[in-house]
């Protein structure tokens, strides 16, 4: 009867169950350099996996012999069940029997002494790289599955200077060339890095000491409560209040991996609140003192806000590509633009009914589908106020639409940079 096995690598010789199955294989498959790494007796037809999909045909075609008497050995990176091709062979109806090797990330964290329980784990390889720097600009310790082109240089670029992180980078684990080596990201922009490589993006203010333990592997689970009360946000009158507030996250849908604007933050709640569900976020707003406030709010959430001081629509120009961008102030232009920049969804709340039909359009304009609803909601025994909720969302097919170009960021704004950080230890 055919048979599938699939052997992790992770840099050790194989044991005597791996060479007896490499031994009796008709097809073995595998990245070169693993298969460089094998025993592979002579006369064993060998299939180098370069493209997924040729590599998953010849091992179909094996176990689809007449004869029935195909055995594939395919041979993968640490433990080929996570992010490997354990799935792509389930996909295809395949129930391979797995034999694994330490992944590289256990091994990454094992090489820089920290538990990682409390990790994010995400991968660029094969995927865009902005949802792992979303993610790392987000959380304090990620460790990033790169891919040639989505690697330490690219991810350092992204964060820095506005975040300050210590990247542990991991070269060919367990392979000769294997490297582990601590640098800012500033260093990390310039420096040649040779693959594989997995690369941990750590805050070294929180992981120092180890991180939070916890129940619950990767980051924590989302907040017990949202839509927080007013009081949650210190002194100062708010524009709207948590049910308006509720609605508009609601349409944000705020999650690890996105980047939110939260454009005229006022005291920041609804940045505040999307950085609670786990996404980066930038807060924008003229305001000095309306900025410190933010700040001094985010720190008392404890979460990560990046805060832009500068008018809109001109300071939205550099910042990175938001997936939701929320609007509580600006007019028309601001609306326009950020309609146009939102990858997924954009909110506008008013306050007068005659702009309502102005944002509408500046979403119809921006290829989104407009909503539009009045809320009215309030503390029973008091007046309620309305307001306007309008919102935009754009298909899932068109989501590449709103690619911008980035531009240089202008002399006028101002992201405070964070001090650089010390090494790990
Ligand atoms: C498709 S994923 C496979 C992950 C694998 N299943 C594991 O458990 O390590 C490929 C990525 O894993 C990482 N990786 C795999 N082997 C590695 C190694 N020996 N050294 C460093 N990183 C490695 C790299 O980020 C690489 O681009």
């Amino acid at each position: 009867m055919s048979s599938l096995v699939v052997l992790g690598h992770d840099g050790s010789p194989p044991g005597g169950e791996a060479r007896e199955l490499l031994e009796r294989a008709s097809l073995v498959v595998g990245g070169a350099r693993h298969l460089a790494a094998m025993p592979v007796p002579e006369g064993v037809r060998t299939v180098v996996m370069g493209e997924l999909r040729p590599a998953l045909d010849a091992i179909d075609a094996e176990l689809d012999r007449d004869d029935d008497q195909g055995r594939v050995v395919v041979v993968a990176s640490g433990d080929p069940g996570f992010f490997g091709i354990v799935r792509a062979l389930r996909k295809r109806g395949r129930r391979p029997r797995v034999i694994p090797a330490l992944s590289s990330v256990a091994r990454a964290f094992a090489r820089a002494g920290l538990p990682w329980d409390d990790a994010l784990v995400v991968s660029a390889h094969g995927r865009e790289l902005r949802r792992a720097v979303n993610a790392c600009r987000a959380h304090p310790k990620v460790a990033v599955l790169t891919a040639p082109g989505s690697g330490p240089a690219e991810l350092a670029r992204e964060l820095f200077p506005q975040t300050p992180r210590t990247f542990v980078v991991c070269e060919d684990l367990g392979g000769p060339h294997e490297r582990v080596v601590s640098v800012r990201p500033a260093e990390a922009t310039t420096r040649p890095w040779r693959d594989p490589n997995v690369v941990l993006v750590l805050d070294p203010r929180r992981v120092a000491a180890g991180g939070e333990p916890g129940w619950i592997a990767g980051p924590r689970p989302g907040p017990s409560e949202w839509a927080l009360p007013d009081a949650a946000f210190g002194p100062g009158r708010p524009v709207f209040g948590p049910e308006v507030r509720a609605f508009a996250l609601a349409k944000l849908g705020p999650r690890i991996g996105d980047m939110v604007w939260d454009v005229g933050a006022g005291r920041g709640e609804v940045a505040i609140e999307c950085a609670r569900f786990g996404a980066a976020v930038v807060a924008v707003e003229k305001d000095e003192a309306a900025c410190e406030r933010i700040r001094a709010n985010v720190r008392a959430h404890r979460v990560k806000v990046a805060v832009s001081r500068g008018t809109a629509p001109g300071v939205l120009d550099h910042l990175p590509e938001p997936d939701a961008v929320f609007v509580g102030g600006g007019g028309p232009e601001v609306a326009r633009v950020c309609a146009s920049r939102a990858l997924r969804s954009v909110v506008i709340v008013l306050h007068r009914a005659d702009r309502v039909q102005a944002a509408i359009e500046a979403i119809k304009r921006a290829s989104l589908t407009a909503h539009a609803v009045r809320l009215q909601a309030g503390l029973v025994g008091r007046s309620p106020t309305g307001v306007f909720v309008v919102w935009g969302e754009r298909r899932v097919d068109d989501r590449s639409v709103a690619r911008p170009v980035r531009r240089e960021a202008p002399p006028s704004v101002t992201i405070a940079p964070l001090p650089e950080p010390g090494g790990l230890r």
